[in-house]
Protein backbone atom coordinates (compact mmCIF):
# COMPACT_ATOMS: atom_id res chain seq x y z
CA UNK A 1 0.00 0.00 0.00
CA UNK A 2 1.53 3.27 -1.21
CA UNK A 3 -0.62 5.41 1.65
CA UNK A 4 0.74 3.56 4.69
CA UNK A 5 -2.44 3.60 7.19
CA UNK A 6 -0.62 5.06 9.98
CA UNK A 7 -0.54 8.92 10.66
CA UNK A 8 -0.23 10.85 13.70
CA UNK A 9 -3.26 12.09 13.80
CA UNK A 10 -4.76 8.60 13.83
CA UNK A 11 -3.38 7.46 16.71
CA UNK A 12 -6.29 7.19 19.14
CA UNK A 13 -7.47 4.12 21.10
CA UNK A 14 -9.70 2.14 19.41
CA UNK A 15 -12.14 0.20 21.56
CA UNK A 16 -11.78 -3.22 20.88
CA UNK A 17 -14.54 -4.88 18.05
CA UNK A 18 -16.69 -7.13 18.33
CA UNK A 19 -15.43 -10.71 16.43
CA UNK A 20 -17.17 -10.92 12.85
CA UNK A 21 -18.87 -14.37 12.78
CA UNK A 22 -17.64 -15.08 9.39
CA UNK A 23 -14.21 -14.91 10.20
CA UNK A 24 -14.46 -17.34 13.61
CA UNK A 25 -15.02 -19.90 11.38
CA UNK A 26 -11.36 -19.44 9.76
CA UNK A 27 -9.05 -18.28 13.26
CA UNK A 28 -9.39 -15.09 14.85
CA UNK A 29 -6.16 -15.60 16.90
CA UNK A 30 -3.84 -12.70 14.98
CA UNK A 31 -5.54 -10.65 17.00
CA UNK A 32 -4.14 -11.49 20.02
CA UNK A 33 -0.92 -12.02 18.90
CA UNK A 34 0.58 -12.22 15.19
CA UNK A 35 2.20 -15.65 14.72
CA UNK A 36 6.04 -15.90 13.61
CA UNK A 37 5.78 -17.33 10.07
CA UNK A 38 8.95 -18.51 8.95
CA UNK A 39 10.22 -19.25 5.07
CA UNK A 40 13.08 -20.62 3.61
CA UNK A 41 14.68 -16.77 3.90
CA UNK A 42 12.75 -14.74 6.21
CA UNK A 43 10.73 -15.06 9.38
CA UNK A 44 7.57 -12.45 9.69
CA UNK A 45 6.99 -11.58 13.77
CA UNK A 46 5.09 -9.25 15.33
CA UNK A 47 6.92 -5.70 15.73
CA UNK A 48 8.32 -5.21 18.87
CA UNK A 49 9.02 -1.49 19.92
CA UNK A 50 13.02 -2.39 20.39
CA UNK A 51 12.69 -2.64 15.93
CA UNK A 52 12.24 0.97 16.02
CA UNK A 53 15.82 1.96 15.62
CA UNK A 54 16.31 -0.67 12.79
CA UNK A 55 12.87 0.35 10.52
CA UNK A 56 13.99 3.86 11.36
CA UNK A 57 17.17 3.55 9.83
CA UNK A 58 16.42 1.38 7.20
CA UNK A 59 13.14 2.94 5.64
CA UNK A 60 13.25 6.58 6.14
CA UNK A 61 16.28 6.47 3.10
CA UNK A 62 15.37 8.43 0.15
CA UNK A 63 14.74 5.38 -2.02
CA UNK A 64 13.06 3.08 0.01
CA UNK A 65 10.27 6.16 1.11
CA UNK A 66 10.38 7.62 -2.41
CA UNK A 67 7.07 6.24 -3.72
CA UNK A 68 5.18 5.37 -0.48
CA UNK A 69 3.69 7.78 2.21
CA UNK A 70 6.40 9.33 4.25
CA UNK A 71 7.49 6.99 7.40
CA UNK A 72 7.86 8.16 11.02
CA UNK A 73 11.10 10.14 11.03
CA UNK A 74 12.52 9.42 14.27
CA UNK A 75 13.17 5.96 16.21
CA UNK A 76 10.41 7.75 18.39
CA UNK A 77 7.97 8.00 15.68
CA UNK A 78 8.49 4.54 14.74
CA UNK A 79 8.05 3.51 18.47
CA UNK A 80 4.68 5.52 18.38
CA UNK A 81 3.74 3.43 15.04
CA UNK A 82 4.66 0.10 16.50
CA UNK A 83 2.62 1.15 19.92
CA UNK A 84 -0.70 1.56 16.91
CA UNK A 85 -0.22 -1.19 15.01
CA UNK A 86 -0.58 -3.69 18.23
CA UNK A 87 -3.93 -1.47 19.02
CA UNK A 88 -4.83 -1.57 15.49
CA UNK A 89 -3.89 -5.48 15.49
CA UNK A 90 -6.10 -5.73 18.75
CA UNK A 91 -9.06 -3.73 16.77
CA UNK A 92 -9.04 -6.40 14.24
CA UNK A 93 -8.57 -4.32 11.46
CA UNK A 94 -5.11 -4.40 10.48
CA UNK A 95 -1.86 -6.99 10.66
CA UNK A 96 2.00 -5.53 10.72
CA UNK A 97 4.60 -7.92 10.62
CA UNK A 98 8.56 -7.24 10.68
CA UNK A 99 10.61 -8.93 8.40
CA UNK A 100 13.89 -10.41 9.90
CA UNK A 101 16.32 -12.53 7.79
CA UNK A 102 18.41 -16.18 8.67
CA UNK A 103 19.43 -16.65 12.52
CA UNK A 104 19.33 -12.74 13.13
CA UNK A 105 16.47 -10.60 14.70
CA UNK A 106 16.64 -7.61 13.39
CA UNK A 107 13.83 -5.78 11.75
CA UNK A 108 14.90 -5.37 7.55
CA UNK A 109 11.04 -4.49 6.59
CA UNK A 110 7.46 -4.47 7.19
CA UNK A 111 4.73 -6.47 5.82
CA UNK A 112 1.39 -4.72 6.43
CA UNK A 113 -2.19 -6.22 5.73
CA UNK A 114 -5.86 -4.01 6.53
CA UNK A 115 -9.36 -4.71 5.74
CA UNK A 116 -11.13 -2.53 3.11
CA UNK A 117 -14.47 -3.63 4.51
CA UNK A 118 -15.79 -5.38 7.42
CA UNK A 119 -14.49 -8.75 8.41
CA UNK A 120 -11.65 -8.83 5.70
CA UNK A 121 -13.23 -10.09 2.51
CA UNK A 122 -11.22 -7.84 0.64
CA UNK A 123 -7.87 -6.46 2.16
CA UNK A 124 -4.97 -4.32 0.67
CA UNK A 125 -1.47 -5.20 1.60
CA UNK A 126 2.13 -3.64 1.34
CA UNK A 127 5.36 -3.21 1.93
CA UNK A 128 8.87 -2.09 2.51
CA UNK A 129 12.23 -3.56 3.01
CA UNK A 130 15.44 -1.99 3.57
CA UNK A 131 17.13 -1.64 0.09
CA UNK A 132 19.92 -3.53 1.09
CA UNK A 133 18.17 -6.37 0.81
CA UNK A 134 16.34 -5.48 -2.40
CA UNK A 135 16.90 -7.88 -4.91
CA UNK A 136 18.14 -10.76 -2.75
CA UNK A 137 14.80 -12.96 -2.61
CA UNK A 138 13.69 -12.18 0.62
CA UNK A 139 11.09 -9.90 -0.60
CA UNK A 140 9.28 -13.24 -2.72
CA UNK A 141 9.74 -15.41 0.49
CA UNK A 142 8.20 -12.71 2.73
CA UNK A 143 5.04 -11.94 0.33
CA UNK A 144 4.37 -15.16 0.23
CA UNK A 145 3.95 -16.29 3.61
CA UNK A 146 2.29 -12.89 3.89
CA UNK A 147 -0.67 -13.86 1.43
CA UNK A 148 -0.72 -17.15 2.49
CA UNK A 149 -1.45 -15.61 6.13
CA UNK A 150 -4.02 -12.99 4.45
CA UNK A 151 -5.80 -16.06 2.72
CA UNK A 152 -5.74 -18.84 5.34
CA UNK A 153 -5.46 -17.23 8.16
CA UNK A 154 -7.53 -13.93 8.06
CA UNK A 155 -9.96 -15.17 5.62
CA UNK A 156 -9.33 -12.30 3.20
CA UNK A 157 -10.76 -13.32 -0.31
CA UNK A 158 -9.49 -10.36 -2.67
CA UNK A 159 -6.14 -8.93 -2.10
CA UNK A 160 -5.71 -5.40 -3.27
CA UNK A 161 -2.70 -3.46 -3.93
CA UNK A 162 -1.49 -0.31 -5.18
CA UNK A 163 1.68 1.20 -6.91
CA UNK A 164 2.86 4.62 -8.10
CA UNK A 165 3.63 3.39 -12.06
CA UNK A 166 6.77 5.27 -11.36
CA UNK A 167 7.86 2.50 -8.82
CA UNK A 168 9.24 -0.03 -11.17
CA UNK A 169 10.80 -2.17 -8.04
CA UNK A 170 7.43 -2.36 -6.48
CA UNK A 171 4.91 -2.80 -9.91
CA UNK A 172 7.50 -5.52 -10.82
CA UNK A 173 7.46 -7.32 -7.36
CA UNK A 174 3.94 -7.38 -7.17
CA UNK A 175 3.62 -9.15 -10.58
CA UNK A 176 6.10 -11.32 -9.49
CA UNK A 177 4.30 -13.38 -6.91
CA UNK A 178 1.15 -13.52 -9.45
CA UNK A 179 -0.81 -10.26 -8.78
CA UNK A 180 -2.97 -9.11 -11.57
CA UNK A 181 -3.03 -5.42 -13.40
CA UNK A 182 -6.95 -4.53 -12.92
CA UNK A 183 -6.44 -0.90 -13.53
CA UNK A 184 -5.25 2.40 -13.31
CA UNK A 185 -6.10 5.17 -10.41
CA UNK A 186 -5.64 8.38 -11.93
CA UNK A 187 -3.78 10.49 -9.94
CA UNK A 188 -4.69 8.86 -6.85
CA UNK A 189 -1.66 9.42 -4.24
CA UNK A 190 -0.17 12.73 -3.45
CA UNK A 191 4.06 12.92 -2.83
CA UNK A 192 6.01 15.69 -2.36
CA UNK A 193 3.08 17.93 -3.80
CA UNK A 194 2.17 16.07 -6.95
CA UNK A 195 -0.79 13.87 -7.94
CA UNK A 196 0.93 10.07 -9.30
CA UNK A 197 -1.15 7.64 -10.83
CA UNK A 198 -1.37 4.12 -9.36
CA UNK A 199 -1.61 0.57 -10.60
CA UNK A 200 -4.18 -1.63 -8.66
CA UNK A 201 -2.91 -5.13 -8.13
CA UNK A 202 -5.03 -7.98 -7.07
CA UNK A 203 -4.80 -11.54 -5.74
CA UNK A 204 -7.76 -14.03 -5.53
CA UNK A 205 -7.79 -16.48 -3.18
CA UNK A 206 -9.07 -18.62 -6.22
CA UNK A 207 -6.51 -17.84 -8.36
CA UNK A 208 -3.32 -18.02 -5.38
CA UNK A 209 -4.45 -21.70 -4.21
CA UNK A 210 -3.85 -23.55 -7.72
CA UNK A 211 -1.06 -20.97 -8.19
CA UNK A 212 0.77 -22.85 -4.90
CA UNK A 213 -0.52 -26.80 -5.80
CA UNK A 214 1.40 -25.73 -9.26
CA UNK A 215 4.70 -24.47 -7.48
CA UNK A 216 4.07 -27.59 -5.19
CA UNK A 217 4.11 -29.96 -8.15
CA UNK A 218 6.91 -28.54 -10.01
CA UNK A 219 9.02 -28.61 -7.26
CA UNK A 220 9.09 -24.89 -6.09
CA UNK A 221 9.08 -24.28 -2.53
CA UNK A 222 5.95 -23.00 -0.88
CA UNK A 223 4.82 -22.68 2.52
C1 LIG B 1 8.89 -3.13 -3.11
C2 LIG B 1 10.03 -3.91 -2.48
C3 LIG B 1 9.61 -4.49 -1.14
C4 LIG B 1 10.36 -5.08 -3.43
O1 LIG B 1 11.46 -5.78 -2.95
P1 LIG B 1 12.68 -6.09 -3.98
O2 LIG B 1 13.65 -6.95 -3.28
O3 LIG B 1 13.14 -4.80 -4.54
O4 LIG B 1 11.87 -6.91 -5.07
P2 LIG B 1 12.46 -7.98 -6.06
O5 LIG B 1 13.84 -7.59 -6.48
O6 LIG B 1 12.28 -9.33 -5.48
O7 LIG B 1 11.42 -7.84 -7.24
C5 LIG B 1 11.32 -6.67 -7.97
C6 LIG B 1 11.17 -7.04 -9.42
O8 LIG B 1 10.94 -5.86 -10.17
C7 LIG B 1 11.87 -5.79 -11.21
N1 LIG B 1 12.19 -4.39 -11.45
C8 LIG B 1 13.14 -3.65 -10.87
N2 LIG B 1 13.11 -2.40 -11.36
C9 LIG B 1 12.11 -2.37 -12.25
C10 LIG B 1 11.60 -1.38 -13.11
N3 LIG B 1 12.10 -0.15 -13.10
N4 LIG B 1 10.55 -1.69 -13.87
C11 LIG B 1 10.03 -2.91 -13.88
N5 LIG B 1 10.50 -3.93 -13.09
C12 LIG B 1 11.52 -3.64 -12.30
C13 LIG B 1 13.07 -6.57 -10.72
O9 LIG B 1 13.86 -6.99 -11.81
C14 LIG B 1 12.41 -7.71 -9.97
O10 LIG B 1 11.96 -8.74 -10.82
P3 LIG B 1 12.87 -10.07 -11.08
O11 LIG B 1 13.22 -10.62 -9.74
O12 LIG B 1 11.98 -10.95 -11.88
O13 LIG B 1 14.08 -9.61 -11.82
C15 LIG B 1 11.28 -3.02 -2.28
O14 LIG B 1 11.78 -2.61 -3.54
C16 LIG B 1 10.96 -1.80 -1.43
O15 LIG B 1 10.94 -1.91 -0.21
N6 LIG B 1 10.73 -0.63 -2.07
C17 LIG B 1 10.46 0.60 -1.33
C18 LIG B 1 9.06 0.61 -0.71
C19 LIG B 1 8.01 0.40 -1.78
O16 LIG B 1 8.07 0.99 -2.84
N7 LIG B 1 7.02 -0.42 -1.45
C20 LIG B 1 6.02 -0.85 -2.43
C21 LIG B 1 4.74 -0.26 -2.24
S1 LIG B 1 3.63 -0.96 -3.46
Amino acid sequence: MEKMPYRQELDVHFPKRAVDPVVTTISTDWREGLPALTGSMVTLRELRASDAASLCALLTTEEVSRFISPPPTTVEGFERFIAWTARQRQAGAYACFAVTVDSTDTAIGIFQLRELEPGFGTAEWGFAIGSAYWGTGVFQDGAELMINFAFETVGVHRLEARAAVKNGRGNGALRKVGAVQEGLLRKSFQKDGEYLDQALWTILNEDWKPRQIWAAANGQLVH
